[in-house]
């Protein structure tokens, strides 16, 4: 049977056929302007300069690179999705600090090196159990440069996802539109602030704080990001 990683890993390999952007990166009501906020909220978090080696991770064909690439050292992105790895290759050629490979979050085993800033936008909520998480967040630690930042962004969020899955009762959709996305919500992971910040701090993390969201972006309805320093 199909286990919940194996169903969203093929969704994201068929999105990475899309010609459009925003399909692509899994963010397919976003306007360019709600993509040019959500790179300001990465940048706010992370305050990029031309020293430092980022990790993209989770990065699809690789957006979010491409857009903070002049202002950083270097960025390695990875993504587990075939794919969207071979449309990154294909993409980031034009940008010479851009190096592309194949990996999961879960193993890490191509990704190696002391990362001053890490992305990890919308990735988490599509691991099956906390146990993933804390292996995620342990190989992110593992690569991170002493003094290094991280931030994770889009985490669904525990304590608002009874208002957000009754919301879409209130939608002008057909029921049969409705059922499938509510059967999609339960497929996500969805998160915990205070549990996160133990986690961090059992990893090894010395600081983890939760950031505002844009309220532009419909993910600040019920969604968390984060940030962990090393
Ligand atoms: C919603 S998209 C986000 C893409 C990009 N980070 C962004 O925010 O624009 C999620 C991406 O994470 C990737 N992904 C999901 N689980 C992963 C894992 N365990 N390891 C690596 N990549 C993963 C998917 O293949 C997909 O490309």
């Amino acid at each position: 049977m199909e286990n919940v990683r194996d169903f969203w890993r093929k969704l994201w390999n068929q999105h990475a056929a899309s010609d459009n952007m925003f399909v692509q990166i899994g963010r397919s009501s976003y306007t360019p302007l709600e993509f040019a906020l959500a790179i300001r909220d990465i940048c706010k978090a992370l305050d990029f300069n031309k020293e430092d080696i980022v990790l993209d991770a989770g990065a699809a064909v690789g957006w979010i690179s491409m857009f903070i690439s002049p202002f950083v050292k270097k960025i390695v992105l990875f993504d587990y999705a075939e794919e969207m790895v071979s449309k990154a290759k294909e993409l980031t050629a034009y940008f010479d600090n851009i190096q592309v490979e194949h990996d999961d979050i879960l193993f890490m085993k191509k990704i190696d090196g002391q990362f001053t800033k890490v992305i990890s936008a919308s990735i988490l909520q599509y691991l099956e159990n906390k146990e993933q998480v804390m292996t995620a967040l342990s190989n992110i630690y593992k690569v991170m440069a002493p003094g290094g930042k991280a931030m994770f962004a889009h985490h669904p969020d525990l304590k608002k996802k009874a208002a957000h899955l009754d919301s879409y009762n209130r939608l002008d959709w057909d029921k049969e539109k409705i059922k499938q996305s509510l059967e999609m919500e339960e497929k996500r992971l969805w998160f915990d602030i205070e549990e996160i910040g133990k986690m961090a701090s059992k990893t090894g993390f010395s600081k983890c704080y939760e950031l505002p969201i844009n309220s532009k972006l419909w993910q600040s309805t019920h969604m968390i990001d984060f940030v962990v320093e090393k």
